[in-house]
C-alpha cells in the first residue's frame, strides 16, 4: 500500500465514477467517463481507486508530477499570506521568480501571464511594437505547418494545425506558414516584409518532431540577415523538458523573446514572455492582465524554478531520458515502430498504422495515461522526476496495451 493511494492498480473497470451531470459540460473533447480525484507523484487515482501511471501529466505541466511538496507548500504558504494585492502593485514571488528566472538565462526582462497561448499574444505585440520602431511597415510572423501556439484567435492564426486558419472567420492576419525544420523554404519567404521568425523548438502537439541539428542555429542567422526578431514558444520545450533548462540551450542560440508556459507553473496557470534588451520595448499600458504576476502563481512558479535549476535535477532527467529511449527503441524493434524521437522527457514514437488512440484506450484500461498525439504518434511527457522504476512500468503496460 503506498501512503497516498491504494494497491487497485488494473484492470481499470472502477464503478459508478461516471458523474451523471457531465452533459453539463460544453462539448470540447472526449472523456473517458472516470473521474479523476487524487495525484501523487507519477499516479493518478479516480473515483472508484483505481491507479494510472501518468506519462502525460496534464499535457507536460506537472513538471514535478502530482502534489510535488514543494509546490503544496508554496500554495499553502502563499494562499494565508496574500494572493491578489492588484497587478499594478509589487509583489515578492513575482520579482522573486523574474530574478531567478533573467539569472538562468539571457534575458533581460519578463512578464508574467496565465497560459501558453497569452503568452505567445504577448510576444507576438511585443514583436509588433519592436517593429513599428525598427522595421516600420513589417508585419509578417513566420510560423511553421502543424505548429501549436495555442487557442486564441490570433494564435488559432499563427498556429499551423490544418484547418485551424479558417475555423472562426475572421481570423487575425498577419502570420505566413512554412515547413517545419525547412530553411530553404523560410528563406524563399523572409524578407523586408518580415517581422519576426516563430517556432517551436521541437514541435510538441504535432507528434514531438524534432527539426535537424542546425535549423534553430539557421533561424538565428536568418532573422539577423533580415533584421527579423526570432521568437522561440518553449511552452512545451522550456523548464526542463529536454534535459536543460530552455531547449534552446541545447543550439547555443538566444532568441529575441521566449514564452513559457506549462511547466513554469507545475500544474497551475502560469506563463512568462522574456526577451533580450532589445526587444523589451513595451511602455505603460501596451500590455496587462488581471491576474499576470499574481503572487499565488508566481510563488508556485518560483518554487518550481528553484527545484530544477537546483544541482543534479537536470543531470538526472538527462540519465532517465536514456533509459526512456533505450526501452522505446527496444520496443519499436520488436513491434515494427518506424521512430523513437524526442529529448530529455518528451518522446514520441511513430506506429506504423493509425493506431495510437486505439492503443492509448487499451493502455487506459491497463492503468497507463499515454498521449496520442497524432493518428500513428504516442507521445510521452511524465513528471521530470519520474523514476527508473516508474519508466520500466511504464514500458511493461505499454506493451500489455499492444
Ligand atoms: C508549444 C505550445 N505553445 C502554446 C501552447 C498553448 O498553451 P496553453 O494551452 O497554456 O494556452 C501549447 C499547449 O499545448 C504548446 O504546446
Amino acid at each position: 500500500m503506498n501512503s497516498h493511494g491504494t494497491t487497485n492498480t488494473s484492470p481499470n473497470t472502477s464503478p459508478n465514477t461516471s458523474p451523471n451531470n457531465s452533459s453539463q459540460l460544453m462539448a470540447i473533447t472526449p472523456r473517458p467517463s472516470n473521474v479523476m480525484v487524487r495525484g501523487f507523484g507519477s499516479y493518478l487515482w479516480d473515483a472508484g481507486g483505481a491507479r494510472y501511471l501518468d506519462f502525460i501529466q496534464g499535457w507536460a505541466v506537472n513538471s514535478l508530477g502530482h502534489a510535488a511538496p514543494e509546490i503544496v507548500s508554496a500554495l499553502t504558504d502563499q494562499a494565508s499570506t496574500l494572493i491578489s494585492p492588484s497587478p499594478a502593485l509589487h509583489n515578492l514571488p513575482q520579482l522573486e521568480l523574474a530574478d531567478l528566472l533573467i539569472r538562468n538565462s539571457e534575458f533581460a526582462q519578463v512578464h508574467f501571464l496565465n497560459s501558453g497561448a497569452e503568452a505567445n499574444e504577448a510576444a507576438v505585440k511585443l514583436a509588433r511594437k519592436w517593429g513599428q520602431q525598427h522595421k516600420p511597415g513589417a508585419v509578417d510572423i513566420i510560423t511553421t505547418h502543424n505548429a501549436f501556439h495555442g487557442r486564441t484567435l490570433a494564435m488559432m492564426s499563427a498556429s499551423g494545425k490544418p484547418g485551424w486558419g479558417q475555423m472562426y472567420p475572421p481570423m487575425p492576419a498577419g502570420f505566413r506558414h512554412v515547413p517545419f525544420g525547412d530553411i530553404a523554404s523560410l528563406q524563399a519567404v523572409v524578407g523586408p516584409d518580415t517581422l519576426a521568425i516563430m517556432v517551436e523548438p521541437i514541435q510538441g502537439e504535432a507528434g514531438v518532431v524534432v527539426p535537424p541539428p542546425n535549423y534553430l542555429r539557421e533561424l538565428r542567422e536568418l532573422a539577423d540577415a533580415n533584421n527579423a526578431l526570432l521568437i522561440f514558444d518553449e511552452v512545451q520545450t522550456g523548464i526542463g523538458r529536454t534535459g536543460k533548462l530552455y531547449a534552446h540551450q541545447h543550439h547555443g542560440v538566444v532568441p529575441d523573446i521566449m514564452t513559457l508556459g506549462k511547466g513554469i507553473g507545475g500544474g497551475v496557470p502560469l506563463a512568462a514572455v522574456m526577451a533580450v534588451e532589445s526587444a523589451c520595448c513595451f511602455e505603460y499600458g501596451n500590455q496587462g492582465g488581471t491576474y499576470n504576476g499574481n503572487p499565488l502563481m508566481t510563488a508556485v512558479g518560483k518554487a518550481v524554478v528553484e527545484t530544477i535549476v537546483a544541482p543534479g535535477f537536470l543531470q538526472a532527467v538527462q540519465q532517465r531520458e536514456v533509459q526512456l529511449r533505450s526501452g522505446l527503441e527496444d520496443l519499436a524493434q520488436r513491434y515494427q515502430w518506424l521512430e523513437v524521437r524526442g529529448q530529455g522527457l518528451l518522446y514520441a514514437v511513430r506506429l506504423p498504422t493509425a493506431t495510437s488512440a486505439e492503443i492509448s484506450d487499451r493502455a487506459f484500461r491497463n492503468g497507463l495515461l499515454v498521449n496520442p498525439a497524432q493518428p500513428d504518434v504516442l507521445r510521452f511527457m511524465p513528471s521530470l522526476r519520474v523514476s527508473l522504476s516508474e519508466v520500466r512500468e511504464m514500458l511493461e503496460r505499454l506493451e500489455a496495451s499492444l
